[in-house]
């Protein structure tokens, strides 16, 4: 197939969040905690997080159609139906998703590969998303971030202590592992050469 013809594929058939307002309980069926990984890119947290915690109802959104097509294909061939994949901006999707008060946990690893200034409206992590995330997690419920780049981490720490109704785990912010036990293709790589890792746990009050 012509690049273009894959790109219409992946455009087309990548799976997409139901339209206009949407119930995240419905889009896996079960009774298990519903998990976010928001930004999966290549997907080995989801394949890993599905694999210590089967019971769960894992929700990945990816705004590359290329990698939520490939992602789910993936899922599909191992019958993992205990994971969705929705293709989009997660900040426009979690707009639109309900009930309140129903996700147990969301996992944010090594979002935001955007650089320049002017590609600041890019980024994931900001008082959109956090506001969604606020009004869609239960009580509790765990917001796990990790990063390689420590003036992000920095920001994602001022952000969390900025924005009411979240409490970081500790008082600077930063945890020592990661607590889903489910490792992302970036985290995995940056363990294998050794590089620091910067990792932010916080509860929705
Ligand atoms: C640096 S990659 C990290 C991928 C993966 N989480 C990992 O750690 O290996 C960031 C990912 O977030 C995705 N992303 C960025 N902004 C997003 C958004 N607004 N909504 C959903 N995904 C987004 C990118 O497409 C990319 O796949």
């Amino acid at each position: 197939m012509s690049d273009s013809g894959l790109r219409w594929r992946y455009r087309e058939e990548a799976p997409r969040a139901p339209e206009g307002r949407f119930s995240l309980e419905e889009l896996i069926e079960g009774p298990g905690p519903i998990e976010l990984d928001i930004g999966f890119g290549r997907g080995l947290s989801l394949f890993e997080r599905t694999a210590v915690s089967p019971g769960s109802r894992i929700i990945g959104i990816e705004v590359k159609t290329k990698l939520a097509y490939k992602v789910n294909g993936r899922l599909q061939k191992h019958d993992l139906q205990n994971v969705a994949i929705l293709c989009g901006d997660a900040r426009e999707i979690l707009k639109r998703a309900e009930p309140a008060g129903s996700v147990q946990q969301v996992a944010l690893h090594f979002p935001d590969p955007w650089w320049k200034k002017r590609h600041d409206k890019r980024r994931v992590i900001g008082e959109a998303l956090l506001t969604e995330l606020h009004r869609l997690m239960k009580p509790s419920g765990a917001l796990f971030i990790q990063t390689d780049v420590e003036h992000r981490a920095e920001q994602y720490v001022g952000q969390l202590q900025d924005t009411a109704g979240f409490t970081l785990a500790s008082d600077t912010g930063y945890v020592d592992a990661n607590p889903f036990n489910a490792r992302s293709n970036r985290e995995k790589r940056a363990i294998e050469d050794g590089l620091p890792v910067w990792r932010i746990l916080a509860t929705r009050d």
